[in-house]
């Protein structure tokens, strides 16, 4: 077979700038070893987020152009709206300026004190807005999803045993939607089976409670589903999707992923009550229901970026970049979590760092060494993020796993630029054992890992 290549030419460039790492030592110690402190101009390559980082094409770049700014009936929210309809076949389609704005409205509307809502693993953001609408927020994963060495076609399904248990034990009364979040981001960006999204939604339904999809990456989601899923090998990637979101009564959509832009996001529903309710608060939070949180040409660029993103040669060239990352690297005898995801590769840092325990927060400890070996910028998806550590009695609780993520922007870099990431990551884990844990030293009381201050240990 020959090299998949990128299916596009590169129109416009972007400089990088390089540093050493004397540099990036005063650097590191200035923004308290927190990454998400860093300017960007310090980081050579961006591995923090796969979310508002994409390259947008020549014709995305066009719709700005053409956008209509038109407050109320703009010409390019009818075309995002028949984009989105055509792609998820919701009836209404309510802008937002990203996925969260979505998910607020969404639960300050559902949620709520004594509400307890199940998802396959709640995102950061997405666990934040349920509970800060006073409901909880429960994770369900399948019990290979957790074990990151273990090889699996659909790590990011939702346990359905569990779902039910669920279900009984809280009563659907206390359950206002269950939410699958596709690919799995929190769990190695996994995929989940359309099997699996169709039992969710009929053990859902049976008891009367709505099923919602986190949509952000439906795309690539689709295409695992195309290559792994039995019965899906000729069915085209757009069907796929369609499919999938044919079982859900809604989905909160980040655009920032799989609709290749830099800002925009959507909720889409069924039910007309909701939508009218979703709206109101839309008018106060966001802006005009034909514009939501955006200018017309983010809607301008967000419809034409639903459409390239479900390109098969897209896909194709998008999934076998990120495996190739994981090949490489487990050629190394890198420990990542197993099969490589679609937007990211995890690493173990659990396995990685064995002598740094999950209190001294080993993917911290590992996100700084890469930037100081060698300018990469990742992000911890463990302790930091989904511990907690108990403000009187001081007693921590850690995450269910330890990952660093490097999540890859959509077509952003080069072969080289990831053979670069390979051999830094293959570089630090030969003096592993040189590596010291971290610990914190100030923190917020939500969502801690975008600001707390860190100590090396
Ligand atoms: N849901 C999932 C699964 C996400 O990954 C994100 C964002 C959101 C919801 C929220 O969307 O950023 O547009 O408000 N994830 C980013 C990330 C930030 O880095 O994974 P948003």
């Amino acid at each position: 077979m020959k090299t998949i290549i990128e299916p596009f030419k590169i129109k416009t460039v972007e400089p990088i700038r390089f540093t050493n790492r004397i540099e990036r030592q005063k650097i590191l110690k200035r923004v308290g070893y927190n990454l998400f402190n860093l300017h960007s101009d310090d980081v050579l390559i961006d591995l923090l987020t796969d979310s508002g980082t994409s390259a947008m094409s020549a014709k995305q770049w066009a719709g700005i152009i053409e956008g209509d700014e038109a407050y109320a009936g703009s010409r390019s929210f009818y075309r995002f709206e028949r984009v989105v309809r055509n792609t998820t076949g919701f009836r209404h389609i309510i802008p937002t300026h990203q996925g969260r704005a979505a998910e607020k409205i969404l639960f300050s509307i559902m949620g709520g004190e004594g509400k307890v809502v199940p998802n396959n693993t709640h995102f950061d953001t997405t666990r934040a807005n349920v509970e800060m609408s006073g409901a909880e927020a429960v994770d369900l994963p399948v019990a290979e999803g957790v074990v990151p060495s273990l090889k699996a076609d659909f790590k990011g399904n939702m346990d359905l045993e569990a779902l039910k248990v669920f279900i009984q034990q809280n009563g659907s009364h206390r359950i206002p939607l269950c939410m699958i979040t596709v690919t799995n981001n929190s769990a190695g960006g996994q995929p989940v089976s359309m099997e699996n999204i169709r039992r969710t939604a009929e053990i859902c339904h049976l008891n009367g409670i709505p099923f919602f999809l986190d949509a952000c990456r439906f795309a690539e989601n689709a295409y695992f589903i195309k290559i792994r899923e039995k019965g899906y090998g000729n069915m085209s990637v757009r069907e796929i999707a369609r499919k999938m979101f044919s079982y859900a009564d809604g989905c909160t959509m980040s655009g920032k992923k799989d609709a290749l832009v830099n800002i925009g996001g959507f909720l889409a529903v069924n039910d007309d009550e909701l939508a009218q309710q979703a709206r109101n608060i839309l008018v106060v939070t966001e802006g005009f229901p034909t514009y939501g949180g955006l200018a017309g040409h983010d809607l301008e660029a967000l419809a034409q970026g639903l459409e390239e993103v479900l390109e098969e040669d897209y896909l194709k060239y998008r999934i076998r970049s990120v495996t190739y990352v994981g090949e490489k690297l487990i050629q190394l005898g890198v420990p990542i979590f197993q099969p490589p995801g679609g937007h990211a590769i995890y690493l173990d840092a659990k396995d990685f760092l064995p002598h740094i325990p999950p209190a001294a927060y080993p993917g911290q400890a590992l996100a700084c060494e890469l930037y100081l070996h060698g300018g990469i910028r990742s992000c911890e998806i463990g302790s930091v993020m989904f511990g907690k550590t108990h403000t009187e009695t001081g007693t921590f609780k850690p995450a269910r796993m330890e990952l660093l993520r490097l999540a890859i922007p959509r077509r952003v870099y080069t072969q080289s630029h990831m053979d670069y990431v390979v051999e830094c990551v293959g570089e630090v884990f030969k003096k592993r054992k040189s590596l010291h844990g971290m610990r914190i030293i100030s923190e917020s009381p939500v969502l801690r890992h975008f600001t707390a201050q860190f100590e090396p240990l």
